[in-house]
């Protein structure tokens, strides 16, 4: 087994990476947890491959389980099913030592997390993450939230786990656009922070088969750059933003495109290449890299650039961007591959070089 202990200001806890821990849990449950009434929070297609077992045998470990299952999607990550899972914790009178599971993607984890945050002033949050995504992302570093129709994770806060556990075999269930939309942020992690995580990637193309044997280096890997940053800026006012290399110009193609188009691992796959390609023309980045990512998204079948692309929505949508202070904004870029930044740009200045980069 491996473990990445993750120290922030409020809590330490550990995240535990080992194929076929997910069975084991009951049993660990039971030597930790014992006394304390437990919430399964999962959507529908997570709960029927692996829930219902999973309660089954919580409970014959002498918990009283509670699973609360909600339609799969970022659709459901809302303040209605916010409102479910805190009437089904008061309904069953849930306390603050009682424990919230998250068992799922990261609209679970999110949205079950921000469950636990709140109800009470805050009780006991473990996550189960079950996607690509959820285990080398959002299963670290505390945020949680919900959307509301005017934007994304627009209702949140910082609310670490009590801890995390992470069983790379869940993975074998997860569709392939789903594994790929992970490989994005998997690969993002390399790119700002380690050269030779990155390197690794690059040996291999997207076969799941050959990669499920390096998967459980991976997500350590990927989990202890998140952490690093995490520790050193839990609440985002500055380092961590680097996470959100990609994200400036991805965002602003998903919202572009009204989140029914790309994926969200596609937009931020593209967002890497043209953010890369505009520092590079302004000599903030060594010359080369944009192809270097490119070759490593080809072969994880991840788009690098996008056609239809219309560059005054996209230009527009960025002004919008939450990052967006007072006609500023702060772009996270790699000086080359492993060495992640952040610079601070008028928003017209970026439009105007973004304008130049994307009708090339
Ligand atoms: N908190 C953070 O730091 C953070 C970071 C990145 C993303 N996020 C959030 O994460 C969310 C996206 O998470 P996601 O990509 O995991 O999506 P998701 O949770 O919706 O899961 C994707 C799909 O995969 C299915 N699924 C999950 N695990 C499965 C498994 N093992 N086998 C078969 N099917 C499975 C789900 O039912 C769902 O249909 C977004 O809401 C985003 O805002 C949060």
């Amino acid at each position: 087994m491996k473990e990445v202990i993750v120290k922030t200001g409020g809590k330490t806890y550990s995240i535990h990476i080992e194929s076929g821990i997910f069975n084991k849990l009951p049993d660990i449950f039971k030597e930790k947890y014992s006394g304390k009434k437990l919430a399964v929070v999962s959507d529908n297609n997570v709960f029927s491959i692996y829930g219902n077992t999973f309660v089954k045998n919580l409970q014959q470990k002498g918990f009283i389980v509670i699973p609360i299952i909600f339609e799969a999607g970022e659709k459901s990550k809302n303040l209605t099913t916010l409102n479910e899972i805190y009437n089904a914790l008061a309904d069953h009178a849930f306390t603050r030592s009682d424990i919230v599971v998250a068992l799922g993607g990261g609209v679970t984890g999110d949205m079950a997390g921000l469950a636990a945050a709140t109800f009470l002033r805050g009780m006991g949050y473990i996550q189960i993450p079950s996607t690509l995504l959820a285990m080398v992302d959002s299963s670290i570093g505390g945020k949680v939230a919900v959307d509301l129709p005017q934007g994304k994770n627009l209702i949140g806060a910082f609310y670490q786990p009590d801890a995390v556990y992470t069983d790379p075999s869940l993975l074998e269930t997860l569709s392939d656009k789903w594994f790929q939309d992970g490989m994005a942020e998997l690969i993002k992690h390399g790119t700002i922070r380690d050269e030779d995580l990155y390197k690794r990637l690059a040996l291999h193309g997207y076969d799941r088969k050959t990669m499920s044997r390096n998967l459980d280096d991976y997500i350590f890997a990927s989990c202890n750059i998140k952490r690093i940053i995490v520790e050193e800026d839990e609440k985002d006012n500055g380092i961590r933003q680097i996470l959100n290399f990609g994200h400036t110009i991805g965002h602003a193609i998903e919202r572009v495109q009204n989140y029914s188009g790309l994926s969200h691992g596609e937009a931020i796959s593209i967002g890497m290449v043209y953010i890369t390609r505009l520092t590079e023309s302004m000599g903030l980045t060594e010359r080369g890299e944009a192809e270097k990512i490119i070759e490593v998204l080809e072969k994880y079948g991840l788009p690098t650039q996008w056609s239809d692309l219309d560059v005054s929505d996209v230009i527009k949508a960025i002004a919008i961007d939450k990052k967006n202070r007072s006609g500023k904004i702060t772009i996270a870029f790699i000086e080359k591959i492993g060495h992640g930044r952040l610079i601070e740009m008028d928003l017209k200045e970026l439009e105007d070089k973004i304008h130049g980069i994307l009708k090339d």
